[in-house]
């Protein structure tokens, strides 16, 4: 049965001009774009995005970097697309992603690293409501 996954291309990888790049690794997977939205969000709205991890040392400079430029917001759908799209991310850390992942090839450290994807159907159900209605999803 078709899944849906919630992904952000972030702001180092938007800057860097990647956002077409990382499409096409997203269309050539199989992904189906079921919404998109191109933003400049807020502190505020990446705190409340990343409240989960609000107690880690990493979670102020994060949210600086989340909120410093044009992201782009994406739910996809396909069989199995949480556990796959984490396959074709890679891992958190490019300096641990596999050779053709979008992290090797776009990300540059732990935090600016490209693109974030839902990691479980709990969360990806809280991320995907918190930026998209009902509606936008086509
Ligand atoms: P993401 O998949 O969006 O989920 C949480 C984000 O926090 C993660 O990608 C990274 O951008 C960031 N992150 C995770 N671990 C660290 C870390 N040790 N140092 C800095 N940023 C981190």
């Amino acid at each position: 049965m078709a899944q849906r996954t919630f992904s952000i291309i972030k702001p180092d990888a938007f800057r860097k001009g990647f956002t077409g790049a990382i499409f096409a690794e997203i269309d050539k997977a199989g992904f189906q774009i079921v919404g998109i939205k191109k933003l400049s969000i807020s502190k505020a709205q990446a705190q409340g995005f990343y409240y989960v991890h609000k107690e880690r040392p990493f979670f102020d400079d994060l949210t600086t970097f989340m909120s410093s430029g044009p992201i782009v917001l994406l739910v996809l759908e396909k069989e199995n697309a949480i556990a796959d799209l984490r396959k074709l991310m890679g891992a958190t850390n490019p300096a641990n992603a596999e050779e053709g992942t979008i992290r090797k090839k776009f990300a540059g450290s732990i935090q600016e690293n490209a693109i974030h994807g839902s990691d479980a159907e709990e969360t990806a159900a809280f991320e995907i409501g918190y930026w998209f209605a009902g509606y936008e999803l086509i």
